[in-house]
């Protein structure tokens, strides 16, 4: 949610810039602008709408040769989507530009106060005020870096600052509270961005920040102190993926080409978690085995589709650990007072890593001194820094905004951690986790089966183009699954989608149901005989209303079959792992639709990647 970056070096800071936000629009994208110091001094272009209308006014009204700069793309929160909206914002007399990522709470006080000392608003935004707050101070003598740390001192929220100041040419200062924030150190040349994607062109080598830290970077030099002025410990690091990782190579979206690494992101995420005596082993988890075998109730917090993925963790838990496990929406977590206790297990799911209701659920949950392991597959990110413990899911970077890889990887590391909590415990023994991690290192290739012929499932979405709404239907894993079909195609088709218990269908949503109405139905294996016949029954239901159903069942479902419409045919496997498999053509579908209908699969009107304000 609003993607920042700042450069200082001896390359084209424009250039820089642009390609930076570009690779984090995916964080915001209804305005965006970039401030440069060149021999004119402070040049600043912004526009509403996507970065392309920046580039376009950068071509129509071109800045001057720069090395030094901040930009901006934006997911509005205070004042609407303009160009006078848009970021960087200035000081009343020009000198310090600003960038700002979060919600500063306390701004209307602030605004008043700085309106009684004569200041004029270009903007209706928070982030306007603290820009005139770093510009008083240096008026009144203070160094940037000095200005920037009281003015930290004035702010609640959550907020990453990127500044710069006209009369400090070799300097970039920029401060982190509860928002991302990472340093690219390059040779000559420095970065500050709120995504490592942003610089990965120039350098792979970053330094994480923590919680209230400022940096001063020049090209030369990078320094991380505390907000009280104190030396930061600071923690370098090396990123593991290329550019590759963050470019579309050859696909439309990268969505699709998401959905499709998939299996390489789930064998990934598996590897290295098996030791040579075949036990698993999950190096990550510092908790030790005497406190997971106290524990006595599992709490999954999340949002979005890892919220699903957590739907989907509770079933594999509980059966194979016995522990009772709830599933909670992170927004509505803390505000319920939960009933948590040390012996209480938190967990939390974030691709990001950085979705703020999820990051106030950990600070609530360790309050309550539960012990907290997070699934996350950004390294580094604010979410595992503040767990006890952190399993993390190798999907390298996810950018399009529907999640997909991020969803299946962590649906793998929720049963990696089943089956820990189980092998710790001793609820399974060491040949049943066994079979079951063998279970989970074919899905991969099974996975690739599904991708090699997604044939039904294209042709489907070209006769559906005209389609504006859509049911979902699974019991047990497969109801999770119906919600996760239902949600991406609302995210980028923004069509009318639901996902139900197939069981609950007759006690209300069946109203719904009419001649022609699209209803996906997800149906368990056939091995589950009472289940997979119940889902029998509940399509019957909806057949005999004249529905048309898209039917999901395991290969040889002769029975299944019967009852489609249109039949998707899916690997054998487990109960419990089929929505690894049965996820994969309904993110298909939704990402051909939504192409077919037009839309931006990538950015999707509204929504945002990286949710930083709760
Ligand atoms: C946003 C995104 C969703 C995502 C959710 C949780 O709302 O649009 O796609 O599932 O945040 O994100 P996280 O990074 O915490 O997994």
């Amino acid at each position: 949610m609003c993607g920042i970056i700042g450069y200082i070096g001896s390359g084209d800071a424009q250039r820089v810039i642009i390609s930076g936000l570009k690779r984090m629009e995916y964080r915001g994208y209804d305005s965006s602008g970039i401030a440069l110091l060149t021999d004119k001094g402070l040049e600043v272009r912004k526009k509403a709408g996507k970065l392309a209308n920046l580039e376009a006014e950068l071509e129509s009204s071109p800045v001057g040769a720069s090395t030094h700069g901040i930009g901006h793309t934006r997911w509005a929160t205070h004042g609407g989507p303009t160009d006078m909206n848009a970021h960087p914002h200035l000081g009343s007399t020009g000198r310090v530009a600003l960038v700002h990522n979060g919600i500063i709470e306390n701004y209307a006080s602030l605004r008043a106060e700085l309106a009684d000392a004569g200041v004029v608003f270009a903007s209706q935004t928070d982030s306007e005020i603290v820009a005139h707050l770093v510009e008083t101070k240096i008026l009144a003598g203070s160094t940037l870096l000095q200005a920037m740390r009281t003015t930290v001192g004035r702010l609640q929220g959550a907020f990453t600052l990127v500044a710069i100041d006209t009369d400090e040419p070799g300097t970039v200062v920029a401060a982190r509270r509860s928002s991302p924030l990472v340093v690219g150190v390059g040779k000559g040349e420095n970065f500050l961005a709120s995504d490592v994607a942003s610089f990965i062109e120039y350098t792979r080598e970053a330094i994480e920040l923590g919680q209230d830290q400022i940096v001063e970077m020049t090209a030369d030099s990078i320094t991380v102190t505390n907000f009280d002025g104190t030396q930061a410990e600071v923690r370098p690091y090396h990123i593991d993926w290329d550019l590759s990782a963050a470019e579309k190579g050859g696909y439309d979206w990268f969505m699709r080409k998401e959905i499709f690494e998939q299996p390489r992101a789930v064998a990934d995420t598996l590897r290295g978690r098996i030791n040579d005596n075949r036990e698993l082993i999950l190096d990550e988890i510092r908790i030790d085995a005497a406190t997971l075998r106290s524990i006595d109730k599992i709490i999954i917090v999340a949002c979005g589709t890892a919220y699903h993925a957590g739907l989907i963790g509770k079933y594999a838990i509980e059966h194979w650990t016995r522990i009772p496990v709830e599933v909670e929406i992170a927004s509505e977590f803390r505000y319920r007072d939960p009933i948590i206790s040390p012996t209480t297990l938190v967990v939390t799911i974030s691709q990001s890593g950085e979705t703020a209701d999820t990051l106030m659920a950990i600070r609530h949950a360790r309050e309550q001194h539960a012990k907290v392991i997070s699934i996350c597959n950004t390294n580094g990110s604010t979410i595992p820094r503040e767990s006890d413990a952190v399993i993390y899911t190798h999907a390298g970077p996810e950018i399009g905004v529907a999640s997909t890889k991020g969803f299946t990887t962590q649906l793998i590391a929720c049963y990696l951690l089943g089956l820990y909590l189980a092998q710790v415990r001793g609820t399974k023994f060491g040949d049943e986790v066994l079979a079951l991690i063998e279970e989970l290192e074919a899905l991969p290739a099974k996975m690739d089966e599904v991708l090699d012929d997604l044939s039904v499932t294209l042709s489907l979405a070209k006769e559906m183009t005209e389609e504006r709404s859509f049911l979902f239907l699974g019991r047990h894993v497969g109801y999770p699954v119906a919600l996760e079909g239902a949600l991406k195609l609302k995210e980028i088709s923004y069509l009318h989608a639901e996902g139900f218990p197939a069981g609950e269908l007759k006690h209300g949503p069946i109203a719904l149901v009419d001649q022609d109405l699209p209803i996906f139905i997800v149906v368990p294996p056939q091995g589950r005989d009472q289940l997979h016949d119940k889902v029998l029954s509940n399509i019957e239901e909806v057949r005999a209303r004249g529905a048309r159903t898209i039917v999901l069942a395991e290969k040889g479902d002769h029975e299944a079959e019967q009852y489609a419409s249109t039949l998707i045919s899916l690997p054998v496997v487990p109960t419990l792992f089929q929505p690894v498999l049965a996820i994969l053509p309904l993110q298909a579908f939704s990402c051909e639709l939504a192409t077919l209908r037009g839309c931006d699969v990538d950015q999707p009107r509204n929504l945002a990647k990286s949710v930083t304000v709760e």
